[in-house]
């Protein structure tokens, strides 16, 4: 089924270009990556659209820190592993909460501008499963972009950082039993070029976008998850989706998230008939784990027949909305809604990926030569479940330490470069056709995919479902083939969908964010994650206990 595409080629047409480190992913997994490795080394950053357009930019609500009176590291590191249901790994989370408040303090020395009150203390917000007022938040609701812009700044200004935007990266290159680069196909000229490096850093984000509806920007389609797994890595957790409980969906099609913050600040939720529903579905109502009110939610959908529930924020004044969400209110103004006075209809969506490139604590991934960091990879830090605002934690913590641990590569001197014309990579035709402009498989295949994922393999699962997403997913990756760099997202987006469709089907339990409807129980026997990994032509499926 996963056809070996791999043998020698002599590169015939393609530029090569050599440095220290390539790293795919600008968003703030990458650059803060990139940043770190470029005080002692060379580093290229790809990435496949402009340098902002990432989910990085789009985060609104905050980033985690224990820093307020009455908090502590040992608090956000019970509450990250009673969200994650069993499954984080404990290692992963000692490190996020030892690491935080160091690392906050690099963005801040960096410039970056956290919210501050008016004696210009830091502002902390509380938002759903956690136990303490810990968000650190940056304009009001636009936290990524008030870091990332902070880092692109840095990185366009760092000699030693070369920047290619609109490049997509399609393959990892090997020599002998390392990765040493990779392919990649410049987007508007269609030429291809090949990065040979000393290290690959993976930081490509997630894939939220299999589905219909998703609050992820349109190039989160799996991309470094299917290379990886092209190249021999393993992945892991992928059955584990988190949906966010509150999209807006705009009257132009385009889905817009309303931060867990606005119910941090007092938000209900209430059905179409105007009752309020979470009490009875956990505790902690509309601040109950993001499963739990996802589901919640989907259950009220279901139940009134209607395909939206609303979020009620009206108890706050015009201005403290205007102040306090900017972007949420504004978005919301120009689709007609007056969150100040009306109540804003939302659903879920597709949100996170848990799972992802199975690595170590310093982004390893088994493979000399290739790391991951960010939402495309999973070192288990968010178990089954992610607690909000631990994410962008994740990425410059995990990023910190996998630019330690490249570096040490750094002083091997493994490259000639008269033998790079043995590398290793997919095969001539493959190479030749990255040019090509055809659109065979994108198009009809994307839209099917995305309504059989959101109605077979979302918020609710179960066999039947489970087994119809498998068959008609199969049926693509085997009978199509791929003309140009559309294509290959494609088949990457197709790649992903299997991973999470088969794990789903193989984990017969509910846990976090993976809820089987013919299985509703959680299971101690099933306190294990599913790898899955190329063996040849097929999927090797096997299982680990948690650590
Ligand atoms: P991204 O920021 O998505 O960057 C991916 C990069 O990879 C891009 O530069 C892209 O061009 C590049 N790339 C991908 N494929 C290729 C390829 N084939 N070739 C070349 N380049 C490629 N988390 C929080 O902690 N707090 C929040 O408040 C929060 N709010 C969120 C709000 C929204 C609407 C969304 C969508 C997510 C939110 N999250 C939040 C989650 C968090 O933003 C993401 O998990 C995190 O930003 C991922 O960062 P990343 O660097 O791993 O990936
Ligand atoms: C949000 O602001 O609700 C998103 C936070 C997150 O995904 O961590």
């Amino acid at each position: 089924m996963f056809t070996d595409y791999v043998f020698d080629c002599d590169y015939n047409g393609c530029q090569k270009i050599f440095t220290d480190f390539v790293v795919v992913g600008s968003g703030i997994a990458g650059a803060f990556t990139a940043l770190k490795l470029s005080e002692k080394a060379r580093v290229i950053i790809v990435s496949k659209g402009r340098l902002t357009e990432t989910n990085s930019t789009k985060a609104q609500g905050g980033i985690a820190c224990a820093l307020s009176p009455g908090d502590s590291g040992d608090l956000h590191y019970k509450d990250t592993i009673e969200a994650g249901a069993g499954l984080c790994n404990t290692e992963s989370v000692r490190a996020l909460v030892e690491d935080s408040s160091r690392r906050i303090k690099e963005l801040l020395d960096l410039g970056v501008n956290f919210d501050k009150n008016s004696k210009g203390e830091l502002v902390l917000a509380k938002e759903g499963a956690h136990s303490c007022a810990r968000i650190l938040r940056s304009g009001g609701d636009s936290i990524g972009k008030g870091i990332l812009s902070v880092l692109i700044e840095r990185i366009k200004s760092n000699k030693n950082i070369e920047i290619y935007e609109n490049t997509f990266c399609t393959d990892l290159l090997h020599y002998g039993d390392r990765v040493c680069g990779v392919l990649s196909v410049d987007k508007k000229s269609g030429c291809p070029l090949a990065f040979i490096a000393k290290g690959v850093i993976l930081a490509t984000g997630g894939i939220a976008q299999v589905y219909k509806y998703s609050t992820n920007w349109s190039g989160a389609t799996g991309d470094g998850i299917a290379m990886a797994f092209r190249a021999g890595a393993p992945v892991v957790d992928m059955e584990f989706v988190q949906f966010h409980p509150t999209a807006l969906l705009k009257r132009d099609g385009e889905v817009f998230l309303i931060s867990e913050a606005v119910r941090g600040e007092g938000g209900i939720l209430i059905n179409k008939t105007g009752e309020r529903f979470m009490q009875l579905y956990h505790r902690d109502a509309e601040l109950a784990p993001r499963d739990v009110v996802s589901r919640g939610i989907f259950k009220e959908m279901l139940k009134t027949n209607c395909d939206k529930v609303f979020l009620d924020i009206t108890h706050k004044s015009r201005e403290f909305l205007k102040s306090r969400f900017p972007t949420i209110f504004t978005m919301c103004y120009n689709s007609g809604i007056d969150i100040s006075k009306e109540f804003i209809p939302v659903s879920p969506a597709a949100h996170y990926s848990m799972g992802g490139i199975m690595t170590n604590i310093y982004g390893e991934t088994g493979i000399k030569g290739l790391f991951a960091v960010g939402e495309t990879s999973c070192n288990g830090v968010h178990g089954a479940n992610r607690l909000a605002s631990n994410s962008l934690l994740d990425c410059i913590v995990f990023g910190a330490r996998c630019a330690e641990k490249a570096l040490q590569y750094y002083s091997e001197d493994f490259i000639n470069p008269e033998e790079s014309y043995n590398f290793r990579h997919p095969d001539r035709s493959y190479w030749r056709c990255l040019g090509k402009r055809k659109h065979h498989l994108t198009g009809e295949i994307r839209k099917t995919l995305k309504e059989i994922m959101t109605k077979n393999v979302g918020i609710i699962r179960d066999q039947k479902g489970l087994k119809t997403a498998c068959d008609f997913i199969r049926s693509r990756i085997i009978t199509s083939k791929f003309d140009c760099w559309e294509d290959i997202e494609t088949l990457n987006m197709l790649l992903v969908s299997y991973f999470v469709t088969l794990s789903a089907i193989i984990r017969k339990e509910s846990r976090g964010a993976h809820y089987r409807e013919d299985y509703p129980a959680m299971m101690k026997e099933w306190e294990k994650h599913i790898i899955l990994q190329k063996r040849g032509d097929r999927i090797e499926v096997t299982t680990a206990y948690n650590r």
